[in-house]
């Protein structure tokens, strides 16, 4: 008997394939398409006691790693930075259910006070689909620190998974997290550029994140400043009752994101 797949066979077919492609490149920034990429240059330079990353060049590196090749030093620096940045978020977002997923159920017990767990975030930056961007400054600076092997650790990291959402191929922004000296410096709406150029590169439909609303730089870098609009799934939009959930999902297409590319006229990046 001929088989013949099915337009939504095809597409499945066509989407694991793209997901599956993405994730085995390890050597993203060495592709063609980002040679020239210019946040790769992203630069670090000391002046007037601040930083700036649009001179200097070449003093900061970024690396992309599998979850298996994190260093355990660079794993528990990514917890810590994560603890101090975000928990507080967590632990007050209404409708968040960190809690009372399987894995906390089955954590330490101590875990179980609060919402936002070392245990269940490990697992999270543990798991095989796990990618990341790490952000290494190539020059000892006063706010370098240094883990217990000697080596410096990042200043930044961000988490992303290249995942199946509705049938259609998404980048997933897990975590992006910046050292509070290297804040409001310009980072992060850079590395959330090329994050989204990576997502294209790979033809994924869109890239997409979940963001706390009471974190105020967050929802505005990601909003303002780059034009993620909330997605069809975020839960506000099929709410049975009154309650505002504290978190939403903001989803942005390729072609959303060259508009505001062009807005602000950094479309290599
Ligand atoms: C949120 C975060 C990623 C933003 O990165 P950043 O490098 O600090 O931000 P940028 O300097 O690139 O700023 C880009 C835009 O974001 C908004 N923004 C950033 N920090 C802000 C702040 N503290 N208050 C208000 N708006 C802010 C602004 O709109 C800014 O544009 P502008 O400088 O033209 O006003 C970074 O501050 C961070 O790591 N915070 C802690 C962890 C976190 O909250 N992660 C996100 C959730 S996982």
């Amino acid at each position: 008997m001929d088989f013949k797949p099915s337009s939504r066979t095809k597409k499945l077919n066509k989407t694991s394939r793209l997901i599956q492609n993405a994730k085995r490149c390890k050597d993203i920034f060495n592709e063609p398409g980002f040679k020239n990429c210019s946040v790769l240059q992203l630069q670090h330079s000391s002046k007037h006691n601040s930083t700036h990353f649009n001179a200097d060049p070449q003093r900061i590196e970024l690396k992309l790693s599998y979850s298996h090749s994190l260093p355990e030093p660079v794993l528990k620096w990514a917890l810590e930075l994560t603890r101090s940045n975000v928990a507080e978020f967590y632990n007050t977002c209404r409708g968040w259910n960190y809690a009372e997923s399987e894995q906390l159920q089955d954590g330490p017990k101590s875990e179980k006070k609060e919402n936002y767990s070392d245990f269940v975030k490990r697992n999270e930056l543990c798991a095989a689909g796990a990618r990341f961007i790490l952000v290494y400054p190539q020059t000892t600076h006063s706010h370098t620190i240094h883990t217990s092997d000697g080596n410096p650790n990042p200043v930044t990291y961000i988490h992303l998974r290249f995942v199946n959402s509705h049938r259609q191929p998404v980048l997933y922004v897990y975590d992006i997290q910046i050292e509070p000296f290297f804040q409001r410096r310009g980072m992060g709406a850079k590395l959330m550029w090329l994050v989204m150029r990576i997502g294209w590169y790979f033809g994924m439909s869109k890239c997409m994140l979940t963001s706390f609303k009471e974190n105020t730089a967050a929802q505005r870098l990601y909003k303002d400043k780059l034009g993620f609009v909330l997605d069809e799934i975020s839960p506000d939009l099929h709410k049975e009752d009154d309650e505002e959930y504290g978190y939403e999902i903001l989803s942005i297409t390729r072609k959303q994101s060259v508009a505001m590319m062009d807005t602000y006229s950094c479309l290599n990046y």
